[in-house]
């Protein structure tokens, strides 16, 4: 069972990441040196999905603190200032990005850290931990799900959300990975997710790795194979759940969830309680990012479009509450009503 870090990070200072633009016809490792190529890496998605953006970011703000010429606390707290706002407004929907952020941040204010060398050692530490950690959270994950698994199962599931979206393991393709790895005999449909192929591309990629049977569907064959032929589950992972369940996810999640319950399939939502933010009442005050019209208008070099039309290429939607069976987390399965079980694993009041 084949298994790969897409983040490195090298004791030279060097973030490396492999360019997921380019698979899976090209393997090409980039290196980065400073945060705002770091953080233009995230943006032009050199390395995405929410957990891996991140560990991603908690790198960049390691590669500026080991580097950094300050030489006094002060002056490397700012630099480390500076650095996170960039890391910060990279991606805006993930909400890991920010958990992140806020976690380097208590270390960066942390007076135990009184000098350059200790400051340096720490920030590396912590960037460290929270990749690390990101490891044994999905394997949680995925035991936690094993139970709601069938033998036999078929599961779609979109996007990618994998080794390549997380540290390693991954969240929901992390479930189908485990079941196949159990024996459990299962098949997965894996929505091409357009437009940027995570599924046709990433997920693709990664299961023909892992030797997990699965076919790649376009995104509006869901409801065909639901019908037709039967499916099991849906599972999908998350880039903010907010506290009533409402569930920010790629673009084509909440098509996918209504054809689901039209069709009765249960429809799980995975992701470690770092995606949960409870600060967010619903789903309407996630803010969605828009990206470049080009992902919509032309397939890597090749036009699709007339010239000049308008696009709308929202990254991400929001699946109500609703529509989701459960949430899986590395803590434990979340049943509706969500607003109590959230509160309830997440440890605050409703
Ligand atoms: O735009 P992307 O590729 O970063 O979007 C990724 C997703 O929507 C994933 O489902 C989500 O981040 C969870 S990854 C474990």
């Amino acid at each position: 069972m084949s298994t790969f870090r897409s983040i490195e990070w090298l004791d030279e200072g060097i973030v490396r990441m492999l360019d997921q633009r380019k698979l899976p016809i090209e393997t090409v490792y980039n290196d980065y040196e400073n945060y705002t190529d770091l953080a233009q890496a995230i943006k032009d998605m050199v390395t995405r999905g929410a957990p891996a953006i991140a560990i991603a970011a908690s790198y960049g703000l390691a590669i500026t603190a080991v580097r950094s010429q300050a030489t006094n606390v002060d002056a490397l707290n700012s630099e480390l200032a500076t650095a996170m706002a960039t890391l910060r407004a990279s991606r805006p929907t993930a909400v890991n990005l920010f958990w992140a952020m806020d976690r380097m941040e208590e270390i960066i204010n942390n007076p135990k850290f009184d000098s350059v060398t200790a400051l340096k050692d720490a920030v590396l530490a912590e960037a460290h931990a929270i990749a690390e950690e990101d490891v044994e959270t999905n394997k949680s994950i995925g035991r936690n799900a094993m139970p709601l698994v069938p033998e036999g199962a078929t599961i779609i599931h979109h996007c990618n959300t994998g080794s390549l979206a997380t540290m390693d393991y991954g969240t929901a393709l992390g479930i189908i990975r485990m079941a196949h790895e159990q024996g459990k005999n299962v098949f997965a449909l894996l929505d091409e997710t357009r437009p940027r192929l995570q599924g046709g591309r990433l997920s693709a990629y990664e299961l023909k790795e892992q030797g997990v049977p699965f076919k790649v569907i376009v995104d509006g064959a869901s409801g065909h194979f639901m019908r037709r032929y039967g499916v099991d589950l849906c599972v999908v992972g998350a880039d903010r759940v907010a506290a009533n369940g409402d569930t920010a996810n790629k673009i084509g999640t909440y098509n996918l969830a209504v054809v689901a319950h039209e069709n009765g399939v249960p429809f799980y939502v995975a992701a470690p309680t770092t995606t949960i933010d409870m600060a967010t009442k619903h789903g309407d005050e996630i803010e969605i990012e828009e990206r470049h019209a080009s992902e919509i208008t032309h397939v890597r070099e090749c036009q699709i479009t007339p010239d000049d039309v308008e696009v709308g290429n929202p990254a991400f939607d929001i699946t109500p509450a609703k529509y989701i069976t459960a949430v899986i987390t590395e803590k434990g399965v979340v049943y509706p009503p969500f607003e109590e079980g959230l509160a309830k694993l997440m440890g605050s009041e409703i």
